[in-house]
């Protein structure tokens, strides 16, 4: 007999949420492995403002994402809210300002959800996703290796524990 565990529920937090955190999103949901007992987490993503409520991805990350064989466009950006504390088991910053501001922000110290530094997850030692919003597409490519890094240390780590 095979028995299914219940995936976790994953979100991704930056800022704006529509450059780093949807590239999160997208690239985990791509390269997590769908075999095995478990089912895959569900991914969501979300920001810190609420200036591009509703709104779909940047272009550039769009386009870059694409490139790189990820799918981001149907995406659409929205503010982190109290109640994802108590509806996800996992939150990660983009950065260390939105790890502060997400701690900040938790209801309570009982809520679900545990709070990480995305880039804990590789081994090398920078601590942020850059922020691309005000640069180029070179920009974008970077958070994008930096993301499949961090991705694939965290399938790493949960395939481990499985
Ligand atoms: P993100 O990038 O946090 O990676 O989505 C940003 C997007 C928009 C803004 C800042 C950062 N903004 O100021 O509108």
């Amino acid at each position: 007999m095979t028995t299914t565990k219940t995936a976790p529920a994953i979100l991704f937090v930056c800022l704006g949420n529509i450059c780093r955190s949807p590239l999160a999103e997208g690239i985990l949901r791509k390269r997590w492995p769908n075999q095995g007992p478990s089912e895959p987490p569900i991914f969501d993503s979300a920001g810190l403002g609420s200036w591009h409520e509703g709104d779909p991805p940047d272009a550039r990350a769009i386009r870059i994402a694409r490139e790189s064989g990820y799918e981001i466009a149907a995406q659409r950006a929205r503010q982190v809210r109290s109640d994802d504390f108590d509806r996800f088991d996992l939150i990660f910053a983009m950065d260390r300002n939105t790890l502060t501001r997400l701690r900040d922000m938790r209801p309570s110290e009982d809520s679900l959800a545990d709070l990480h530094l995305f880039l804990d997850y590789t081994e090398n030692r920078v601590a942020d996703v850059p922020d691309p919003f005000y640069g180029d597409e070179t920009d974008f490519c970077a958070v994008v290796t930096l993301i499949e890094q961090a991705a694939d240390g965290l399938i790493a780590r949960a395939t481990r524990a499985t």
